[in-house]
């Protein structure tokens, strides 16, 4: 099935503490409840020649490193999702970066207590988001 001319594509990391902690249906869910469509999913690894490529912008900062080994510690599950201003309406479902933080409501904020182990990943912007899905979804295009 193909998508309308005005919907955006975003790639989506649910991240390894996700898979760990057998929250991939309730992640999944919530953007499914809200109408989103997911074009493409798989389960795999994240090696580090992919975490360097897909972290690019912060392969030099101070947490990269834990980040780099949280990353590449166990299976997540990578998904395209596809809905009109979906880059936007994804980063407000998943909520700010440290789940501390992060307002009720959305998924760190319920879900996590950290800034490292915040259970997803989404592209934040048009660019980022081809990018993103160029690596982890070549076929797409
Ligand atoms: S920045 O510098 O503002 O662009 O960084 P930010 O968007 O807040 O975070 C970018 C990703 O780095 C992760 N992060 C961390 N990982 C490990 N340790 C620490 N202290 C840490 N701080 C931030 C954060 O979860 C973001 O991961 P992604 O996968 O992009 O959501």
């Amino acid at each position: 099935m193909s998508i309308s001319s005005s919907a955006e594509r975003t790639l989506v990391l649910i991240k390894p503490d996700a898979v760990r902690r057998g929250l991939v249906g309730e992640i999944l869910g919530r953007f499914e409840r809200k109408g989103l469509t997911v074009e493409a999913m798989v389960l795999r690894g994240m090696d580090a020649e992919l975490a360097d490529q897909h972290y690019v912008e912060h392969v030099d900062k101070d947490f990269y490193p834990p980040l780099k080994s949280f990353m590449t510690g166990g299976p997540l599950v990578a998904l395209v999702l596809s809905g009109d201003q979906v880059i936007e309406v994804v980063r407000g479902l998943i909520g700010s970066t440290d789940g501390r933080r992060a307002v009720a409501g959305t998924i760190r904020g319920d879900l996590s207590m950290s800034n490292r182990e915040n259970l997803v990943h989404a592209s934040d912007s048009v660019d980022s988001a081809k990018r993103e899905i160029a690596l982890w979804f070549p076929e797409l295009g």
